[in-house]
This record gives structure tokens, sequence and C-alpha cells, in this order.
């Protein structure tokens, strides 16, 4: 049986921690599951990680439903009999149009690929009516507060919700989240006492991301635990270093067929660090 949002909810009453992966195609989504993972997520992060753009901005519904279907095969290839609950990122701008076109995209992805819930970010009264839509019609939702990458362009990259104020509104928002029926609540780089504070609050499980130990679960862009990105964010250290490992291995299996006709990897200039979450 695959997992199903109300597992996760069931961990939580059980007080079982919830792990969540980012996957982005057969093969990654295949690793994350043979690790025993709880949930995957096909993360509008792939924008940065795999297709190279600058922000999350960028990447298409097309696109996520290409990854997320690819994501699924790796899931049903590793793990046929329990593969974790696959959940897939609606892109910028497929949400924010309107109700119809909200619950239109999100069933595309119920319908065309094997992901099982969405994931969507913010809490604005549109995206709450939104929200309550999708429920309304079957489609399981997981919201995103704090650090919300899709607007990169008005908060930044920055620890959100500092100080009493916007610590109070964090929460009310998570509070209109589960209100509204999302079955579970991302919460990126935000102080872990808030963090810990919502999680005991809330019923729905708090997954978090750069805000600490506190919460239900915790959920990592596979590409910088795994080190494969140029820079991780502060709040994600990888746990070993995979990209120059890659690149190490690689590179003695290029000079062991012989002189190179490409610069050799030190006097290549380094690639640009894109910072990402
Ligand atoms: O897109 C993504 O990978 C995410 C995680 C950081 C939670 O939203």
């Amino acid at each position: 049986m695959p997992l199903r949002p109300a597992d996760l909810t069931r961990r939580k009453q059980g007080g079982l921690p919830i792990t969540m992966l980012t996957a982005w195609d057969a093969l990654s989504a295949a690793v994350v599951a043979s690790a025993g993972v709880d949930a995957v997520l096909v993360g509008d992060s792939l924008a940065m990680v795999v297709l190279g753009h600058a922000t999350t901005l960028p990447v298409t519904l097309e696109e996520m439903l290409h990854h997320c279907r690819a994501a699924g095969r790796g899931l049903a290839a590793a793990a046929p009999q329990h593969p974790p609950l696959l959940i897939c990122d609606l892109p910028f701008l497929s949400y924010q149009c309107g109700a119809d076109a909200a619950v239109a995209a999100a069933g595309r992805v119920l319908k065309e690929t094997p992901a099982v819930a969405v994931k969507l970010e913010g809490a604005e009264p549109e995206t709450l009516a939104v929200i309550d839509r999708m429920v309304r019609s079957g489609i399981p939702v997981m919201g995103h507060l704090g650090l919300t990458p899709q607007s990169v362009h008005q908060l930044g990259y920055r620890r959100q919700a500092g100080d009493p104020v916007s610590q109070e509104r964090l929460r009310r928002r998570a509070l209109a989240l589960q209100e509204a029926g999302c079955f579970a609540l991302v919460i990126e780089h935000v102080p872990a006492e808030l963090a810990s504070a919502l999680s005991a609050a809330l019923v729905i499980p708090v997954i978090g991301i750069g805000a600490g130990d506190g919460c239900d679960g915790q959920v990592r862009v596979t590409a910088d635990l795994l080190g494969l990105t140029s820079r991780q964010p502060p709040f994600s250290p990888p746990l070993m270093q995979g990209r120059a490992l890659a690149v190490e291995v690689l590179g003695r299996w290029v000079r062991e067929q012989g002189p190179a006709a490409a610069p050799a990897p030190a006097t290549r200039p380094a690639a640009p660090a894109a910072p990402h979450c």
C-alpha cells in the first residue's frame, strides 16, 4: 500500500518523526525511496538544482508533470509494495490566477502523474480560497510558509519571522492553512522555537527545513544533502561532498583514457554559485 496523507498525521499522533526528501527524476526517486523516506517531494527547487535557473520562478507546470512522472517511475521500481507518499509542487503562477485555473492545475498533477498531493506556498486569502476548493475537490494539499522561494523578489532568501509581530502573523497563517484543509505544512528558515511551538499547536504535521529539531518532521533538498549543488543553504549542510567526489572519480576515468582535449579542471573558471533554498 502506498503511503497516504493521513499516514503522516498518524505518524505525528504516534510521536514518530516524518522524513521527506526531494527527487527530480527516476534515479533520484529510487535512491531516496531505497533510503526509506516517508514522503518524496518533486519540489520546484528542481528549477534551480536540475534545470539551472537562477530562481524557482521559471519552471512550468508541464516541466513539473514531466519530472513527477519520472520520479513516480523511480518509486514504483524501487519500492513497488510500499512506495513513499509522492507530492508535487505547484509552480509559480499555476495557482495564483484564479481558483478554476488552480484546481485544474492541481487536478492535472493527480490525473497525469502518480503524485497523490500537491504543495503550494503562502496563505493569502486568495490562496486559502484555492486550497479550500482543491480540498473539497478531493485534492490533498500541503502548505508552505516561512521562506517561500516563489516570493524571492519580495522576501529574498532571508530567515523569516524574526520579530514577535511577524511570528504572530505566521502563527495565524499556519492555523488558517490547517483550517482550509491542508494535511501538512512545510515551514522553512524560521526560528526553531517558533517552529516547535507551531508543531505543538497544530494537529497537522509540521515539516521543517532550517526550522530546528522540534518539528514533527524534516525535509531536505536531496542534492544539498549529497553535496551535489555548487553551494548549499546555511541551514541545509551537506552530508557528503558528492560533487567533488564525482568530479574526482570521473576525472580519473577521463585521464585513464589518455590525454584530454579539455583543459585540466584546476584551470577552468569556477561555476557560478547559485544560492537556492
Ligand atoms: O522545492 C522544494 O524543494 C521545497 C523544499 C525546500 C521543501 O519546497
